[in-house]
């Protein structure tokens, strides 16, 4: 008997909804137990968000400073053979709850010398969050053999809008009689993830404990956006640079960091209309100087479940 351990935070079930299609095909296998777990913030974060506490979350988020966490539903000496890790990203850096589970002794024993399948849902912007559970995962000596990400599948223009407007106000649309879809991974794609659940319940019964190949190559479980690669790190650079003077400035509840987080949407949003098309042209122009390198980097991204989906054209 494998046993497999799903763990996850999700604010609006999401995520959950992820994870369950995931799970459907493990648990019809007799020879894999299932435990679904919660990382539950001591202080809840309540959803919607409201303008101020979204934005002022940012700071906290990229420094990792996570508040504590209950694990709820996981057996400390479980041995679990598997732990798919569900997570989604805030500020292009796993969510605040998932840092602070990562934190724990108790989730550091959970993840320490086993595989680990990592699940994002999020809008489309997880490259850089993945590097930072990366390195979390090497130092815990954990094993991350998959990666499968999920996201909104409408233009990233829309969901631009979309994403802040359900997080904040808490609806998801669709706004403007339909010119900007619904947010959030749509319906077919979170029941077709259950392709990911059959691949592990095929292989991971008789998989060796110690195996580092990928169980979901050529299964489509990531998609690179090469246009993202340079903006997330340009980004991720303003968030740390702006979060340290924030922090500088005090406490969330600080009245004059309120005010900069204001004057910082306002510079963001003009540097997003301004320099990102700018930019964009330039990367276009300098393209084929670049070429080897974006490739590189795509491929760098990917891993290691990769983008293929050479396994669902067989099956169409
Ligand atoms: C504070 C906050 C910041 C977010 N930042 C990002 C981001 O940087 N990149 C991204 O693709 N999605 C981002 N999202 C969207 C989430 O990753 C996720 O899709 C959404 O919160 C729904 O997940 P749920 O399952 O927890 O409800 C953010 C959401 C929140 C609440």
């Amino acid at each position: 008997m494998k046993k497999v351990l799903i763990i996850h935070y999700s604010q609006t079930g999401q995520l959950t909804d992820i994870l369950k299609s995931i799970a459907g095909p493990l648990e019809k296998n007799p020879e894999i137990s299932v435990t679904f777990a919660n990382i539950a913030p001591k202080t809840p974060f309540p959803f919607p968000w409201g303008f101020w506490r979204f934005f002022n979350t940012f700071p906290e988020t990229v420094y990792e400073d996570a508040g504590p966490v209950d694990i709820v539903g996981a057996d400390p000496a479980g041995d679990y053979d598997l732990v798919i890790l569900g997570y989604t990203v805030w500020f292009l850096s796993p969510s605040l709850p998932t840092t602070a589970f990562l934190n724990t002794a108790e989730g550091q024993a959970l993840l320490k010398g086993k595989q680990v399948i990592t699940v994002i849902g999020c809008r489309n912007m997880w490259l850089q969050a993945q590097e930072r559970m990366k390195q979390r995962l090497a130092d815990i000596g954990a094993r991350l053999t998959d990666n499968v990400v999920l996201i909104d599948s409408v233009h990233s223009a829309a969901s631009f809008y979309s994403t802040p407007m359900w997080m904040v106000f808490g609806n998801k649309g669709p706004y403007f009689g339909g010119k900007i879809p619904e947010a959030g991974i749509s319906k077919d794609d979170i029941a077709r993830a259950s392709r990911f659940g059959e691949a592990i319940a095929a292989q991971l019964p008789d998989r060796p404990a110690q195996s580092t190949a990928p169980m979901l190559a050529g299964l489509g479980a990531v998609k690179i956006n090469d246009k993202l690669i340079a903006s997330e790190k340009v980004a991720k650079r303003s968030f740390m640079l702006w979060g340290k003077l924030l922090r500088a400035i005090g406490k969330p509840s600080n009245p004059i960091r309120v005010a900069v987080i204001g004057l910082y949407f306002l510079f963001l949003l003009t540097l997003i209309l301004t320099v990102v098309p700018l930019l964009a042209i330039i990367k276009k122009l300098i393209e084929p100087l670049t070429r080897a390198k974006i490739a590189a980097e795509h491929a760098y991204f990917a891993a290691p479940s990769g983008e293929s989906r050479a396994q669902l054209d067989q099956g169409a």
